[in-house]
């Protein structure tokens, strides 16, 4: 049979006529795995003790579990409001009254995302035009130079001062970083991986840098219950000319033991947070109906997460006590649940391989701090996650001992 060309080429019937994949430009060209994923697989190939990646081993609440079933028993199942229950929003904007002493308008001021890293990239997406600059403090969490890159703007990075007292920012670097083009700053605290606090001062510092400006402000304060030693989270709320100008995101993630859940919220100003909602409608338009309403019947008792520093400090002395019988220089930090460790005593590997040689040859896997910095930056520091059950910790700690 005679069967013609083109339709020989549709029909892909021979074998010279394979379908071809498009070129396709992503936008994204540098992006690959995680560092987090590739430590977490080599963790579980080699059976070690995974204190890499940022997540508790251990359960939640199961009332918050109850909560949730309850909620889905009572019909709740169906797309709730764009912007959030109106009972979770309340009960946000309550919580930050009672903290932080600044009174979000529930209706017009908070919206509940799926989580913070969607908070961040639609925060990005409505505020960044081609062309604008980020200011970025590194180390810095991974998702946000994609998300400044997905918006087409372009990252200015500073990077934090390490010293005594750990990780600082230098804020002199900060304010000689802003240019004409200076669409928003990005903070985090506490901050991931270093585990260091802003407080008065730096929120004062970065409000002498922005004043007079139309710079916008993104604040990441998806660890503020996890703040130690008696010291009290600097949210950039709690400074009326920063919360003017900034959206503050959180996540219920972190706050419940409940990372896979990805529920977090972001706080505005009514103007920030109407263009914030032109974005999310289309981003992702609602979140997850059973367990945003079991999360406001949960947070009618503050005591989960007014008691979350103490818990978090009695797991973090743990580890610290033991690490003090390794040659690691523990790195001062004031919250999160991690703690960097300078191991130059130890070895003069790059950050990358003694994070492989620790999960690999001694069963523990850890996270180079290099991987939070755009241009790989050696100073000989790893960051370990202290969100385990204390067996987890002594498992680890025993092994570290060996080195
Ligand atoms: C600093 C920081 N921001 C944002 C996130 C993302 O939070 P979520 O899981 O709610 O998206 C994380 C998670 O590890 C984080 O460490």
């Amino acid at each position: 049979m005679n069967i013609p060309h083109s339709t020989t080429a549709m029909t892909n019937s021979t074998p010279d006529r394979l379908p071809v994949t498009p070129a396709l430009e992503t936008k994204l060209p540098r992006v690959g795995t995680t560092i987090f994923t590739v430590m977490s697989a080599l963790a579980s190939e080699h059976g070690a003790v995974n204190l890499g990646q940022g997540f508790p081993d251990f359960d939640c609440d199961p009332a918050l579990i109850d909560a949730v079933t309850d909620a889905m028993k009572q019909g709740l199942n169906q797309y709730p409001p764009m912007t959030g229950v109106p009972v979770l929003r309340t009960a946000i904007a309550d919580k930050i009254e009672a903290l932080y002493g600044h009174r979000y308008d529930a209706a017009s001021e908070i919206t509940v995302t799926a989580g913070a890293t969607q908070g961040i990239l639609t925060t990005l997406l409505c505020c960044v035009r081609t062309g604008d600059e980020v200011i970025v403090i590194e180390p810095a969490y991974d998702s946000y130079v994609p998300a400044i890159e997905l918006a087409g703007g372009t990252p200015v990075f500073v990077q934090m001062q390490l010293g005594e007292t750990g990780y600082t920012v230098p804020w002199d670097k900060v304010a000689a970083a802003v240019s004409p083009r200076t669409r928003m700053i990005m903070v985090n605290t506490p901050h991931n991986p270093t585990g260091s606090v802003l407080d008065t001062s730096d929120l004062e510092k970065l409000a002498d840098i922005v004043r007079g400006t139309d710079i916008l402000i993104l604040s990441d304060e998806v660890y503020e219950h996890m703040v130690f030693d008696g010291r009290e989270h600097a949210s950039l709320c709690r400074h009326p000319e920063l919360a003017a100008r900034s959206f503050v995101n959180s996540s219920f993630g972190k706050t419940y033991h409940v990372t896979g859940w990805k529920v977090g919220y972001v706080a505005a100003p009514a103007a920030l947070s109407a263009e914030f909602r032109k974005v999310h409608q289309f981003n992702v338009f609602t979140v997850n109906t059973p367990v945003q309403y079991a999360l406001a019947a949960y947070m009618k008792n503050p005591a989960p997460y007014l008691e979350l520093p103490a818990f978090y400090q009695r797991k973090r002395d743990l580890f610290l006590d033991g690490l003090k019988n390794t040659r690691f220089k523990l790195v001062p930090s004031g919250g999160t649940y991690f703690q960097c460790v300078d191991y130059r005593a130890i070895s003069d590997k790059s950050e990358a391989d003694f994070s492989k040689w620790l999960t690999t040859e001694l069963g523990v896997a850890a996270i180079p701090v290099s991987a939070f910095y755009a241009q790989p930056k050696e100073s000989g520091i790893v960051r370990f996650c202290f969100a385990k059950k204390d067996e987890t910790l002594q498992l680890a700690l025993k092994r570290l001992a060996a080195i």
